[in-house]
């Protein structure tokens, strides 16, 4: 008690006087005891403990969907529940944070995580809270510090099933009964609307509420996708496969030179030489035509020459992966997106060598191969051609989230937004394109519930040169509150690139420039 009237008596005089008689109630209900009629079906709760915290000041960068912010003097009432699902012997820690009642809008929002991270972390969180939003995260049976190495298989030998089901799915759904009985008891109401944020991994989590849970929220806001995991997964490891195949690996500054090629080939066919491409599919350059050419690399200091190999590397990765017979098995990154993800190598004393993702090398060495020492540099075209068959055959129906039926969702009201940087590093847009595709066919309606927006130049959620849509939550809320759907969504660029606007396309219809100041938004179209 004198730690929590200390914490009360620490909080700024601007936020006591006019929330005085509130913060009584609002700092004093943040105690277990408010939580203790809490039941979840299907688990049981070992703990709920919860913590204040007072006058919280954040920097926080333009990612997870939203622009830059800073935040000052933020109050929330954190709590945590920790449960498991009897028989399974798991434990998962489900967080909320709670903005002071004067500070919340009735919004309920469940946070994505990354990679093989269910949850958000704290800054995602309070950027939300300071947005007025109840927030809800979780772990999903693995803390985000503990490696992927020591939860995925339950033996060696044999996949940890109950933790990738919790991962893949029932913990979100869980997180967000959780959340909103939360809520309940600690606003003594209902949210008005719910929410989903989440980019990659947290993009696919988003889709699999939509098709598996679709009554939990109004809104999802799901982007650059990590949907169709099987493929997905294994075509960031294409590059790698290649390389092996060809048992060549190019410096990343040779990678770049071809990459640059590209876009000074293809840069003006959306009206426009910015560095950015804005029309996936038809930039045609061949780099094999650059094979000979010189450049200089800032890695070595030495000038060079284009070889056969990195023209052959940067093809394949465009093209996307492919049987040994060249037959199509999923889509390649577009021209113009870095190398340095899935095509990444490192050199040392002039030797390189390929440098997969830890991310998908133990997706192939524990769920594939079922090997903890498997040696991924051994994967030709020809053993990815059999590891791509099990990663979508094994694991779909648990993971995949690649069902276009959302006929659900549509039922209950939800509205879902995806964007997709075309200048992914990790995860080919044509993920997006394809299922958004295939929803579309389904239901030539689907653009009343389901709208896909392409960002050129972005990089993987965020980063590149191109125009970041960082206010695209601002544009669900307008969608499913108002009832305004998007044509478009407004976009910036940032970092270094900053100061100009556009508004993104709808796919799949691209951004053209057609005349003007180029870094305003009028002096492009969607066609
Ligand atoms: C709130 O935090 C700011 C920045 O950390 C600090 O300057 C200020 O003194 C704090 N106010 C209170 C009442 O603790
Ligand atoms: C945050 O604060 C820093 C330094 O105080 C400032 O440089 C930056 O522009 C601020 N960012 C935003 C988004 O306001
Ligand atoms: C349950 O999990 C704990 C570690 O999380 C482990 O120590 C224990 O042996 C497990 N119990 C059973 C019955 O598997
Ligand atoms: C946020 O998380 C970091 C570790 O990632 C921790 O050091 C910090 O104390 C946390 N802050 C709050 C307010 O929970
Ligand atoms: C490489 O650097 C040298 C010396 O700075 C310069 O003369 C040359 O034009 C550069 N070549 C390329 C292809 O950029
Ligand atoms: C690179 O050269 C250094 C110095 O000669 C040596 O210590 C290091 O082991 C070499 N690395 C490899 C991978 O050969
Ligand atoms: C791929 O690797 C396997 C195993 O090392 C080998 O048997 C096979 O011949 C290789 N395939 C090609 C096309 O090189």
């Amino acid at each position: 008690m004198t730690n929590l009237l200390s914490k009360v008596a620490a909080l700024s005089t601007t936020f006591f006087w006019y929330a005085r008689p509130l913060l009584a109630s609002s700092v004093l209900g943040c105690a277990p005891t408010t939580f203790s009629d809490l039941r979840l079906f299907g688990g049981t709760i070992s703990h709920i403990g919860t913590t204040i915290y007072n006058n919280l000041s954040l920097v926080v960068p333009a990612n997870q969907n939203h622009y830059a912010k800073n935040i000052t003097k933020l109050t929330v009432c954190e709590v945590l529940i920790t449960y498991t699902h009897p028989g399974y012997n798991d434990t998962i820690n489900t967080l909320v944070w709670l903005p002071t009642p004067a500070s919340w809008t009735g919004r309920f929002l469940g946070a994505g995580g990354g990679g093989w991270t269910t949850g958000a972390d704290n800054v995602t969180l309070a950027w939300a809270a300071s947005e007025g939003f109840a927030v809800v995260t979780t772990d999903g049976g693995h803390p985000a510090d503990v490696a992927i190495d020591e939860w995925a298989q339950i033996s060696p030998g044999n996949v940890n099933w109950i933790l990738l089901q919790d991962f893949a799915s029932t913990t979100l759904d869980e997180a967000a009964t959780l959340g909103k009985l939360v809520v309940q008891a600690f606003y003594g109401g209902k949210p008005t609307y719910s929410y989903w944020n989440g980019c990659s991994t947290g993009g696919r989590q988003g889709h699999q509420m939509a098709q598996r849970y679709p009554d939990q929220y109004d809104g999802i806001l799901a982007t650059a996708s990590a949907k169709n995991w099987g493929e997905m997964l294994m075509q960031e490891f294409w590059p790698q496969a290649v390389m092996n195949d060809l048992d060549a690996y190019p410096t990343s500054c040779e990678l770049d030179a071809v990459r640059m090629a590209a876009i000074e080939a293809c840069d003006a066919l959306d009206g426009l030489r910015d560095g950015i491409l804005a029309v996936p599919g038809e930039c045609t350059f061949e780099p094999e035509t650059k094979v000979g050419q010189q450049y200089n690399c800032s890695l070595t200091g030495l000038s060079t020459t284009i070889t056969e190999t990195a023209a052959t590397v940067a093809k394949s990765t465009w093209k996307g992966a492919t049987s040994p017979e060249g037959d199509f098995l999923w889509y390649g990154l577009e021209p113009g997106a870095l190398f340095t993800a899935d095509a990444a190598t490192t050199c040392e004393n002039g030797t390189c060598v390929g440098a997969p993702l830890g991310f998908t090398e133990a997706w192939i060495r524990y769920f594939l191969t079922m090997d903890s020492n498997y040696d991924v540099s051994r994967v030709n075209i020809s053993i990815f051609d059999y590891l791509f068959h099990q990663s979508v055959n094994r694991y779909d129906s648990i993971i995949g989230t690649s069902d276009p039926d959302l006929r659900n969702f549509n039922k209950a009201g939800g509205k879902l937004i995806t964007w997709h940087g075309l200048a992914d590093s990790l995860i080919a847009p044509g993920t997006s394109s394809d299922y958004t595709k295939r929803v579309y066919e389904r239901d030539p309606n689907a653009a009343d519930y389901y709208r896909y927006f392409e960002a050129p130049g972005v990089d993987h959620c965020r980063g590149g040169n191109g125009w970041f849509p960082g206010s695209a939550m601002q544009s669900l809320i307008d969608w499913v509150e108002n009832d305004v759907a998007p044509e478009t969504l407004q976009a910036e660029t940032q970092g270094e690139a900053a100061g100009r606007k556009a508004n993104l396309c709808m796919w799949p219809k691209k951004l053209i420039y057609v005349g003007g100041d180029a870094d305003e938004a009028s002096s492009f179209a969607c066609q």
